[in-house]
């Protein structure tokens, strides 16, 4: 296997510069990295969505860095070209050193980038991972890992003033040194905005098409019904109906994402 052909954070800058969508999903083993890098996904995330999709919890919280880096390393075997993005789960960068050591074990595992949530005190989080050699990718808007204080799962930042400070968050994370950014469930306006300010790349996830690209967690845009049964979001599409193979689905996703067809005006808010 070689990493020769694996693409780099400066080539993702390039497409957004580019105007070409980057279409990313999640993963959590190699067999379906494997599938993801041969239908062309751009970023693999190994989310700690896993602790939902994989462990079956109700919220990511409770998921472990040991339990991030497992599944980093079963990813990081199966994909060649796929940019590899790794979850820092809640708890495991609340101070630099503890965020350092959690970012080391999953660079170790074959991440190329950590993901955070939030901003605030996370800013200098941000800086102090990315003077010492870290790529931080950074996590606004719905922001999982605080669900029990948003008091759920549901659409931020739908007021004026709540959109404003997202916009400098995003920016703040920006200047910190993060170089990719995921933005979940905020007004597809607000997606495109924030997109349009920045710099680096904005990921949307229920966030609207005018963003730099796209991720849905695995499981979801397979058709498979959640642990426990609940509605998938507006935001996820099924592209498992009408493909002949998964990894079929998983060239339909990227196609989709690429044209502009996915998300269409149904997914968003
Ligand atoms: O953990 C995850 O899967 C994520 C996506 C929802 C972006 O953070």
């Amino acid at each position: 296997m070689t990493r020769a052909k694996a693409l780099s954070i400066g080539q993702l800058s390039q497409m957004k510069r580019d105007g070409e969508k980057i279409a990313m999903l999640t993963c959590y083993d190699a067999t379906f990295a494997h599938a993801m890098d041969r239908a062309g996904i751009d970023v693999i995330l190994v989310g700690d969505s896993l602790g939902m999709v994989v462990q079956g919890r109700e919220t990511t919280v409770g998921v472990q860095v040991a339990e991030v880096a497992y599944h980093v390393d079963c990813v990081a075997r199966g994909r060649e070209r796929s940019f590899l993005l790794a979850d820092l789960p809640f708890g495991s960068y609340h101070d630099a050193a503890t965020a350092m050591a959690s970012a080391v074990a999953l660079m170790s595992a074959g991440g190329v980038m950590v993901k955070l949530e939030g901003a605030g005190p996370m800013i200098d989080i941000v800086a102090y991972l990315v003077a010492r050699g870290v790529p931080v990718c950074g996590h606004l808007g719905l922001t999982p890992q605080s669900v029990h204080q948003l008091g759920g799962f549901r659409v931020q930042a739908r007021d004026d003033t709540a959109a404003r400070r997202l916009l400098n968050d995003a920016r703040a994370l920006q200047d910190a040194g993060a170089q990719l950014l995921v933005l979940e469930c905020v007004p597809s306006a607000l997606g495109r905005e924030v997109s349009t300010a920045l710099a680096i790349p904005v990921i949307g996830i229920g966030a609207g098409a005018g963003c730099d690209g796209q991720v849905l967690v695995m499981h979801d845009m397979l058709g498979l019904e959640p642990v426990g049964g609940t509605a998938a979001p507006k935001f996820v599409a099924n592209f498992m109906a009408g493909a002949v193979s998964v990894q079929g689905a998983f060239e339909a996703y990227r196609l989709a994402v690429r044209e502009g067809r996915f998300p269409a005006p149904q997914h968003e808010y």
